[in-house]
């Protein structure tokens, strides 16, 4: 088969350090533009990468016959909007996360989709580790065999350190400046909370969207409490994912690495996965498996694709499903669901604040 022609818009740090090394070294694609605004840095990521057009940005690349799929990471703010104009131009996009900064924003965007006729995948790489796949079935097979009783909680702490764990991809720069966003927050948040509100949802997209693929909540989700300390960011939220009590603990630290577990509780044991470092290369998620009862056993069960990175892994299923025209596993459709829970959290988080616009 022909490789997918693709075509990559924004290239900074994911571009430079993920996305473009791991496009370059998949066989299934081809990877024929670049577009980027600041252009004297665009002409050093497309001489290093050796990428055969440059457009001066991605209303540009979208009108080229030629390219069949386009990879988006930019500004948190910026990138849902070249997103829609390439999905309205009928080019199939992987966007980073968040998709979008509001429910109304998201909704501009699966609408334009729809008119495009093309389709929306979303980077939520963790669903993608080859260990967390192996965790997701795991809780499949245990619901559906009983052997474990019922699910009683799922925990999630996620406290960031170190992402980049030394990632030594060498990275291009500029002074040149970066271009101006017009953000689109929701209507009923107060200026000054946008940034507090960007940096929880940026960050805890992930570990929400992961437990929903876990618990196979889908839209049946919802907040059920909310204590954030005055930083918007560092405390817990407790939401229920079709009938599951869900906590995540979020905050931060100085810490050398990345401090993520997620743990499902059965009555009768528990799976738990420990995160890598994002940017640690070829390090599936950690496992391990608690099975009580009168015999009981710990095991620690590793994933068949030994030495992967979820990264690839993502763009390696966003390719195969543009192919076989299956459903992503983390489509923009899905995806409504993690803007929609974003919302309601700041909502409730700043009510109890007294900081809600009246
Ligand atoms: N999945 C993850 O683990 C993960 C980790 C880090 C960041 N991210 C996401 O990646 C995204 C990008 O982050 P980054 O740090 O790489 O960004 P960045 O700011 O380093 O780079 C964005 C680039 O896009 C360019 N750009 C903006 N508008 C453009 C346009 N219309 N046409 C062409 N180029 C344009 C900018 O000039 C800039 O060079 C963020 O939204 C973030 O949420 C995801």
């Amino acid at each position: 088969m022909e490789p997918l022609k693709v075509g990559y818009v924004g290239c900074g740090f994911m571009a430079q350090k993920v996305h473009i090394p791991n496009l370059t070294m998949m066989p299934e694609v081809e990877l024929v533009a670049l577009a980027e605004v600041r252009s004297a840095l665009g002409r050093k990521v497309q001489a290093r990468f050796r990428i055969p057009r440059l457009y001066r940005d991605h209303l540009e690349l979208a009108a080229d016959p030629e390219i069949e799929a386009v990879c988006v990471s930019a500004a948190f703010d910026v990138q849902g909007e070249i997103a829609r104009d390439l999905l309205l131009a009928g080019k199939h996009v992987f966007m980073e996360k968040p998709m979008a900064v509001s429910v109304a924003q998201a909704e501009r965007i699966l609408a334009a989709a729809r008119a495009g006729g093309a389709r929306l995948m979303v980077g939520y790489m963790k669903r993608y580790d080859a260990g967390n796949e192996l965790v997701k079935e795991q809780i499949d097979q245990f619901r559906a065999s009983g052997e474990l009783g019922p699910i009683t909680l799922v925990r999630n702490h996620g406290f960031c350190g170190d992402w980049t764990a030394g990632l030594d991809a060498p990275m291009d720069r500029s002074d040149e400046p970066m271009p101006q966003s017009t953000p689109q927050p929701p209507a009923w948040l107060p200026p000054e909370q946008f940034k507090p509100y960007l940096g929880f949802l940026q960050q805890y997209t992930h570990n929400i969207n992961l437990m929903r693929w876990f618990t196979g909540a889908g839209d049946d989700v919802r907040v059920r409490h909310v204590d954030l300390d005055a930083d918007g960011y560092t405390g817990i939220t407790i939401l229920e994912m079709g009938g599951v009590r869900c906590v995540l603990e979020s905050g931060s630290l100085s810490y050398y690495r990345w401090d993520e577990h997620t743990q499902v509780y059965f009555r009768h044991g528990w799976i738990k996965t420990w995160a890598p470092p994002l940017l640690l290369r070829n390090a599936p998620a950690e496992v391990e498996i608690y099975r009580g009862g009168e015999a009981h056993s710990f095991t620690r069960p590793l994933p068949k694709a030994r030495w992967s990175w979820s990264y690839r892994r993502e763009l390696e299923h966003f390719v195969r499903q543009l192919r076989s025209g299956e459903p992503f596993r983390s489509s923009g459709e899905d995806t409504l669901t993690d803007v929609r829970l974003f919302e309601e959290i700041y909502r409730m988080h700043l009510a109890q604040r007294g900081l809600l616009l009246a």
